[in-house]
């Protein structure tokens, strides 16, 4: 049975807002039932109250920058009883700030959320929904996971990490029944970026989160292992690919310093 025909459910992180909470609201238009989880219980609760009727929807409340977060959040699930078929893995932090003057306890609150907790709920998911031959893994990396980023270091060697598990889980998994799609956005207005300078840039160069998740669902139901969203985000990866790994550690530095300076 496909998932287009049971419909099922999915279980979306960092649902309180931005692109998460696009997910949620484009999921429970396709009559997906969903499990919302995030830190912000209120945000969920007024996400919920407005989806729910025709769709079953549940929250959880679950910090998933703690190191028992993922643990907690799969027991919160367990205990709803419910099949998950969809797991959008979505919640992160960017940290907007240099390496060395990232604290430690902020470096490990990235490190747990954008990777930890992802690896956890993905090996937890993956045995169930190869048994029943069909599952969808949508994983939130980053045009970031291409090339590093001076001053944005550890998010884009995290979302590096994303977008390598992804892309290797999807090929381990093939003829499974279980897709692994990463999903590469450039910059989208979300609390994320604002007040940064990339907020700023003009209009063509920046996407909505409901564009984001449209593309990520479409190409989540289209198998495709690897989606960038948007013309100029994917002609500018390309375009990256094909240079030295020299020229695009500088040219980021220089971009780096630049903002610094502004
Ligand atoms: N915005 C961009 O330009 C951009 C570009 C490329 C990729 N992305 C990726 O898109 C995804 C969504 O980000 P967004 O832009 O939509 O940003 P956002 O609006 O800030 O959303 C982040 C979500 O993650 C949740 N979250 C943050 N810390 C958490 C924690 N410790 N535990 C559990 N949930 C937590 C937040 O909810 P609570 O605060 O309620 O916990 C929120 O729902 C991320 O993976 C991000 O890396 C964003």
């Amino acid at each position: 049975m496909s998932l287009q025909s049971q419909k099922g459910t999915a279980l979306v992180t960092g649902a309180s807002s931005g692109i998460g909470e696009a997910f949620a609201r484009l999921l429970a238009t396709k009559g997906i039932n969903l499990i919302l989880t995030a830190r912000r219980q209120d945000r969920l609760q007024v996400i919920a109250q407005e989806l729910a009727g025709p769709i079953r929807v549940d929250i959880i409340n679950c910090d998933l920058s703690d190191k028992a977060g993922a643990e907690r959040l799969i027991k919160a699930v367990e205990d709803l009883n419910v099949t998950v078929d969809i797991l959008v893995n979505n919640a992160a932090v960017s940290g907007q700030s240099s390496f060395i003057d990232t604290s430690e306890d902020d470096l490990d609150e990235l490190l747990v959320l954008n990777i930890r907790s992802l690896t956890q709920l993905t090996r937890y998911f993956l045995p169930g929904m190869k048994k029943r031959r069909l599952g969808k893994i949508l994983n939130v990396a980053s045009v970031a996971a291409f090339h590093p980023v001076p001053s944005l270091a550890q998010y884009a060697a995290s979302k590096a990490y994303v977008l390598s598990l992804s892309e290797a889980l999807a090929e381990e998994l093939r003829g499974t029944g279980i897709t692994v799609t990463a999903l590469c956005p450039g910059v989208t207005l979300t609390q994320m970026v604002s007040g940064t300078t990339v907020s700023q840039l003009p209009e063509t160069l920046v996407s909505t989160a409901e564009g984001v998740a449209q593309a990520g669902f479409d190409a989540m139901m289209d198998e495709q292992v690897v989606h960038i969203p948007g013309l100029v985000n994917e002609a500018a990866v390309m375009l990256s690919q094909f240079q030295p790994r020299r020229l695009i550690r500088n040219l980021g530095g220089l971009f780096a310093r630049f903002n610094k300076g502004s």
